[in-house]
């Protein structure tokens, strides 16, 4: 019974952060919470001219994918109520480091 349960929380610990998103579907997710602020892609003309346009967010040094997902799990206080799911996270740090090479 110990033992199932250690693997259970271990299973579940690995799947978090590290889990491979599908930025496509993080591309979506963009365009439907975060567009309003942020430039999220090479069609979108205006946003919010003070935030970072996710190139640069990409682009930036700093940037690790568990730094992205620790930070959208909490959101940014200027944002409005969203509570993303993980699978949600890690589709969008997928789509977002995506844009690096571009
Ligand atoms: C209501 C406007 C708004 C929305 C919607 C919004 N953001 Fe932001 N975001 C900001 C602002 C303003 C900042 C910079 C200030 C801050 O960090 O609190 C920011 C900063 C960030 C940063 C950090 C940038 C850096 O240089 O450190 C990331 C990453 C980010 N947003 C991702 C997202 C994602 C992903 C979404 C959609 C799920 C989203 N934001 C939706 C306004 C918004």
């Amino acid at each position: 019974m110990r033992l199932t349960l250690t693997l259970a929380i271990g299973l579940l610990f690995s799947g978090s952060a590290l889990a491979a998103g599908d930025p496509a579907h993080g591309h979506q997710l963009a365009q439907q919470w975060c567009a309003s602020c942020h430039v999220v892609d090479q069609d979108q003309a205006t946003a919010s001219a003070d935030v970072a346009s996710f190139y640069t967010i990409a682009k930036s040094e700093n940037l690790t994918p568990d730094g992205l997902s620790a930070f959208l799990a909490d959101p940014h206080p200027v944002m409005p109520n969203m509570s993303l799911s993980r699978g949600e996270i890690a589709d969008l740090v997928a789509y977002i480091v995506s844009l690096r090479e571009k």
